[in-house]
């Protein structure tokens, strides 16, 4: 595993630039292949802003011409672990009635943030709402859910980059990585 030193912190790279930027070509053919109808992208914010953006513009290059409203929803405060509870900081303003929504995530964990947004865009009555997420971190599901479009599985680490943050701090990141310690 390849490492860099980040404000003092050890990095390890989990998924490169280059195996981001591959797997999300091949993902959005994927969700083109499903050939979604009136298709409504939903990124759930913050974490999943850098994925959704490099989404969207490869579903373009695969054939499809999504609109794109956005979702604010908390459910992690500063800390690395899930409180449980999901809070909608900032609700789409679109109509999705009838369309089908592609909610875009960052990573599913318990699966409490996604479920809870489909839940509620299912009940104002889209057609299908299907998910996509750049990792799927097995083993803590709490919530009946899996991602229909899933970039990689993630160890069961705390990771950071391509949007994700630590307290913060790392969403800048152009890999996925996982914090291994301070730089001594
Ligand atoms: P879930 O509701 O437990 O599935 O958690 C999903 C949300 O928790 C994600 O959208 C992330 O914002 C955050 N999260 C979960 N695991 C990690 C991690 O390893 N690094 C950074 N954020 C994480
Ligand atoms: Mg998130």
């Amino acid at each position: 595993m390849s490492e860099q030193i980040i404000e003092g912190h050890r990095i390890g790279v989990l998924f490169s630039e280059s195996q981001i930027a591959d797997r999300i070509t091949e993902l959005a053919r994927e969700i083109a292949a499903r050939k979604p109808e009136r298709l409504l992208v939903v990124p759930v914010l913050k974490g999943s802003f850098i994925f959704a953006a490099d989404l969207i513009r490869a579903m373009h290059h695969a054939g499809l011409s999504p609109e794109v409203d956005f979702m604010m929803l908390s459910s992690y405060r500063a800390a690395t672990r899930s409180s449980g509870q999901v809070q909608v900081l900032r609700d789409i303003e679109s109509d999705v009635k009838g369309r089908h929504v592609l909610l875009v995530d960052d990573i599913l964990e318990s699966g409490r943030t996604l479920a809870y947004a489909k839940d509620l865009i299912s009940a104002r009555g889209a057609a299908r709402v299907y998910t996509a997420v750049l990792l799927n971190k097995p083993g803590h599901l709490a919530a009946n859910i899996g991602a229909d479009f899933e970039c990689f599985k993630c160890p069961d680490k705390f990771v950071v980059g391509f949007g994700m943050d630590m307290a913060h701090q790392f969403r800048e990141l152009p890999f996925v990585g996982h914090v291994l310690g301070p730089a001594s």
